[in-house]
């Protein structure tokens, strides 16, 4: 496994792998890594002949009042992890090898950036797309693989991939759960043991949605007013929105009359957690 910090070192070695034939899988993470994570690079082990996993805590998707100081690192137990996994190559650039002194363009995906955590997270879209589309530059991946766990961003990369003709096919995995529900995430490391108990209640909120739902219910209003009273039955869990909308526009559908996800988001303490799942109309 090489660990490459450098730009030109990681376009090189990956247009190496592409020559020798090898389908190119890249993993774009920002490190601390777990179950979740781990998924994604199994299914790139799967479809791929050679896999890159980036680590970089990109800091322009981080707002100004937002935990990127705190983020958890854990460079040396994330390489053993990857090197465990039989990963290629590990790329891990320091923010000045990604961010130039005054860099000023971005790729801003205009309306999807705004719904969603968009809404309560100012620029983040703006700073995911921006950073997912240099690592897309710098790796030349065939395939990149995001988890469905954040699905706003999913929306937001295949938009940006479709309308700048990105030539990348985006796989989606699956949202890999504590066995209590918990949907995985590296910001679970703040969390005390009380905090974990009471971020169930995010999944839990969910699954009462998706049953109503199950059971015939077609109106969102209700829907979501009944998801709500979950979460208000614990009390240090702040709602930040509850929302059914259509998967790829992140538009709110009312009622639901095609596929739809119902996504959450909610501060455990200063934890800020989301979660999703989907509702699929028989
Ligand atoms: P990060 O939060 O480290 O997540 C990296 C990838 O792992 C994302 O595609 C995310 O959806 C996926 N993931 C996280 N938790 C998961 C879970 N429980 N189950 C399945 N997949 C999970 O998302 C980012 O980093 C950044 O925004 C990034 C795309 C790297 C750009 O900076």
């Amino acid at each position: 496994m090489k660990i490459i910090a450098s730009i030109p070192e990681m376009l090189a070695a990956s247009r190496l792998a592409r020559g020798e034939g090898k389908q190119l899988g890249l993993v774009p993470t920002m490190g601390a890594l777990h179950l979740g994570h781990l998924s994604l690079v199994q299914a790139a082990k799967k479809q791929c002949q050679a896999v890159a996993v980036s680590i970089f805590v990109n800091p322009t998707q981080f707002g100004p009042t937002e935990d990127l100081a705190k983020y958890p690192r854990s460079f040396d137990r994330d390489r053993d992890l990857l090197q465990q996994e039989g990963v290629d190559f590990i790329f891990a650039p320091s923010t000045e090898e990604m961010y130039p002194l005054e860099a000023t363009a971005w790729v801003t995906v205009e309306s999807l950036s705004e719904r969603l955590c968009g809404r309560s997270r100012p620029g983040h879209f703006r700073g995911v797309a921006t950073v997912v589309a240099k690592l897309f530059h710098i790796v030349e991946p065939h395939r990149a693989f995001f988890g469905q766990k954040d699905a706003a961003q999913v929306a937001v990369i295949r938009r940006m991939v479709r309308d700048l003709n990105v030539p990348v096919e985006i796989v989606v995995c699956p949202i890999v759960r504590e066995p209590s529900g918990l949907a995985m995430s590296s910001r679970n490391a703040y969390l005390s043991t009380e905090q974990r108990q009471s971020a169930v209640v995010l999944y839990a909120s969910l699954k009462e949605i998706t049953h109503r739902f199950q059971a015939g219910e077609r109106d969102a209003a209700n829907l979501i007013a009944a998801g709500k009273k979950v979460v208000a039955g614990e009390p240090s869990v702040r709602l930040d929105y509850l929302e059914i909308v259509d998967p790829d526009t992140l538009e709110p559908m009312q009622p639901i009359t095609h596929p739809a996800l119902v996504a959450i988001a909610a501060f455990v303490g200063t934890t800020r957690l989301i979660d999703n799942l989907p509702l699929e109309p028989q």
